[in-house]
């Protein structure tokens, strides 16, 4: 396992890449999202054993609407059976639910499920899982300022970290995204502001702990600037 010392205390992932999973094995797709909840179970261990504190996943953006109609009750039959079947062990192991996204599109049988659920291990004290359901980055900081103008709360970066969904979770250091795409697809614009990005070739269902170490060594070699000279630099001048 890589060195403790350089562990991101967040790590996001864009789990990206079921469907190509299943093309190339020529099943449908909804196969691949089956294996994807797999790797979803697969990881949460991996940051747990590795006491990662908070991991945050993009399970279904706003635009994943726009996917057949099948593909999309399919992933939300997905999400039912997931929590049936996986509720218990995660509260078992400490970890800490919570669901990110607008709940306003979702029937209400499953706003209700995400609410019993968060409500079910919100004292559990290990890691915290954040699901983004429903998530979209632009709708996150609108949504955002929309309440903070409501309320003729002055809009200023520290409110809006406090209004946005995350909070109060500090910024992921780390995201990564499978399937070998090099893009953000509206996932947490505000709160990526200054991590590191991690892109893997690996599509999602094979992700595994192997995969996720790959990611925290090239993590680890990283030096995070924040628009600060280079330590490096700086001392190689004095
Ligand atoms: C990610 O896998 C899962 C969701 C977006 C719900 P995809 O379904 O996007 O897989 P590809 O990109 O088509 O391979
Ligand atoms: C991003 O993947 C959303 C999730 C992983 C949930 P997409 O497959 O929807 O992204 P695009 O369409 O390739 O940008
Ligand atoms: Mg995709």
């Amino acid at each position: 396992m890589p060195s403790v010392k350089k562990l991101p205390a967040h790590v996001a992932i864009v789990m990206d890449g079921n469907g190509r999973w299943a093309q190339k094995r020529h099943l449908p797709r909804l196969a691949g999202h089956k294996r994807g909840v797999d790797a979803l179970k697969t990881t949460i261990q991996a940051c747990v054993d590795r006491a990662i504190p908070i991991l945050t996943v993009f399970a279904f953006s706003s635009e994943n609407w726009s996917r057949p109609a099948s593909e999309v009750s399919g992933l939300i039959e997905l999400l039912y059976a997931a929590l049936r079947s996986e509720l218990g062990s995660l509260g078992q192991r400490g970890i800490r639910l919570r669901f990110l996204g607008s709940r306003q599109e979702l029937e209400p049988g499953l706003c209700t499920v995400l609410h019993d659920a968060e409500h079910a291990t919100q004292a559990n004290q290990g890691m915290l899982l954040n699901v983004c359901f429903n998530y979209g980055g632009r709708w996150d900081i609108v949504d955002a300022a929309a309440r903070l103008a409501a309320a003729g709360t002055p809009i200023t970066e520290a409110s809006m970290n406090a209004a946005l969904s995350l909070a109060p979770c500090p910024d992921p250091d780390l995201l990564i995204r499978t399937g070998d795409e090099h893009r953000l697809s509206n996932f947490l614009l505000w709160q990526c502001a200054y991590s590191e990005l991690y892109f893997s070739p690996v599509l999602w269902p094979d992700f595994d702990a192997a995969a996720l170490d790959e990611a925290l060594k090239d993590y680890a070699s990283r030096e995070r600037r924040f628009g600060r000279t280079s330590p490096l630099a700086a001392s190689a001048l004095a």
